[in-house]
């Protein structure tokens, strides 16, 4: 089932009288099944927020259409069954973890005699149970991080729209966003996220589309847009000791009884390792060749636009 769904989604924005109009969305086209990870990807000012606001309903569009968990954007709010964390998130300074959440619990409408138990719950989740009575003021980055994710969970949403919820956080923290994006999964709900950081979407997301300047460029499951079931793959093998790797039908770099060479795909990888296994030959290290998400990127948005400078 489609948790999301945009139809030609256009949104032009009218700028000074002088700049005239600007189309920041054209004519938008993608959909995001139930219980995904759907990385939504492009380089900035690419229109992934102009969507994520169309989507919440905060912009309306010039054209098109958008379904959210089957309703249209002229019918009933959705919107208490979508979660949100924005890019700049501003929160109230002065308010403790706690104290927000509270705030959001009722914005949210969460029933107040569920109240305690879901904050209770949510800072526990985030791992902020800690922090809960220290000013967001006093919160780093990560903190303020994981504690708008807790606000985006509060009335237990089905969709979960994060616009670039690991952007300027360490390693660590970044981790952490990952797991707790992928414990929002486990709990069955569906997370439509933007973000700069290639490496980590290619991590965790099961499909991506990529943006640019509006415009939809690739759409697909991250298998088959980085073909990785047709990718090479690097092994190297130990030989058992006097035999040599034409006797096991083996060519490659052969160096101290290690051979390094490459099997064609993985279904020939799977085969032959199993084979060899069954002949003694040890298997030290198994490497597809996957070409990364980054490349990926790079060349779509230079095969598009080969003048555009790369953020990087
Ligand atoms: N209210 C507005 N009025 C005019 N132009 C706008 C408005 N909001 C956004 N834009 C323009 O629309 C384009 C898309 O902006 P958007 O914020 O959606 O990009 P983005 O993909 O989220 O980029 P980033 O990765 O930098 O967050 C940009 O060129 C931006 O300047
Ligand atoms: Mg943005």
């Amino acid at each position: 089932m489609a948790v999301l769904k945009t139809e030609n989604l256009t949104k032009v924005f009218r700028r000074s009288w002088r700049r005239g109009k600007f189309t920041a969305l054209d004519n938008l086209s993608i959909e995001v099944h139930e219980g995904e990870i759907f990385g939504f990807l492009g380089p900035n000012g690419a229109g992934k927020t102009t969507t994520i606001k169309i989507l919440l309903r905060l912009l309306s569009p010039t054209a098109g259409n958008a379904f959210v968990l089957g309703a249209d954007l002229q019918a009933d709010p959705t919107r208490f069954h979508v979660g949100y964390m924005p890019e700049n998130p501003y929160f109230y300074r002065f308010l403790t973890g706690e104290e927000f959440l509270k705030f959001y619990a009722r914005l949210n409408r969460v029933p107040s005699k569920d109240r305690q138990r879901r904050i209770d719950h949510l800072l526990e989740m985030v791992g902020m149970t800690h922090a809960r009575h220290v000013p967001l003021k006093e919160y780093s980055k990560g903190m303020t991080q994981r504690i708008g994710l807790a606000q985006a969970l509060m009335h237990d949403p089905k969709l979960v729209l994060l616009d670039e919820p690991m952007s300027g956080l360490d390693p660590i923290g970044r981790k952490e966003i990952r797991d707790l994006i992928y414990s929002m999964k486990d709990q069955g709900r569906t997370i439509f996220f933007c973000s700069h950081i290639l490496s980590d979407v290619q991590d965790i997301c099961s499909r991506v589309a990529i943006l640019h300047r509006g415009k939809l460029l690739k759409l697909g499951s991250l298998d088959d847009l980085l073909g990785s079931e047709k990718s090479k793959v690097r092994v190297q093998l130990r030989v058992p000791e006097q035999g040599k790797p034409a006797d096991y039908g083996l060519s490659g770099d052969f160096h101290d009884g290690v051979l390094r060479t490459v099997f064609s795909n993985t279904e020939e990888t799977n085969q032959r390792l199993f084979d060899l296994r069954g002949k003694g030959v040890q298997i030290l290290s198994v490497v597809p060749e996957r070409r990364s998400l980054e490349d990926l990127f790079v060349e779509t948005i230079r095969a598009t636009d080969p003048k555009f400078a790369l953020e990087t």
